[in-house]
């Protein structure tokens, strides 16, 4: 039976706003955490991580998503991120591309801040006709 990952939410959600905490983000001062939720039942949860090279920093999805990897995870079945700002944060674009490596399209996206859920797309939505680990098999 697959996954209710319904009943993941709040507990992604806290993950990622607990990592949030924890990023490195000094230039921008723009604090993003976000969890992945994986095949197993386990959630990985990483922030962004920012350089004095500027270009050299990377987001909070990226960091959750080497987490996920490190610790043997194939497959995202939800995506949380936290941030505060007057619009929900969604992922960047690169790290749309980035989860769409792990995550099928019906995969929920749930964009928090730190008063809790805000909005919910799912990855399909926010990355249409994607390109795909599909357009390689042979
Ligand atoms: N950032 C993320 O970590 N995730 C997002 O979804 C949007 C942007 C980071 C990158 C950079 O460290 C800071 O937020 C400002 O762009």
């Amino acid at each position: 039976m697959s996954r209710n990952v319904e009943t993941d939410r709040e507990a992604l959600v806290a993950a990622a706003r607990a990592v949030r905490d924890n990023a490195h983000a000094p230039y921008s001062r723009f604090k993003v955490g976000a969890a992945v939720l994986d095949e197993r039942g386990r959630i990985h949860a990483g922030a962004n991580v920012e350089n004095a090279a500027y270009p050299q920093g990377w987001c909070a999805e990226t960091s959750a998503l080497a987490a996920l990897v490190a610790a043997g995870g194939k497959r995202v079945l939800a995506v949380a991120v936290c941030a505060v700002a007057e619009a929900p944060v969604t992922p960047c674009g690169g790290c749309r591309q980035k989860l769409r490596e792990f995550a099928a399209d019906d995969c929920p996206v749930w964009a928090a801040d730190l008063g809790g859920l805000r909005a919910t797309h799912t990855l399909g939505e926010l990355l249409p006709c994607s390109f795909g680990p599909h357009h390689l098999a042979p």
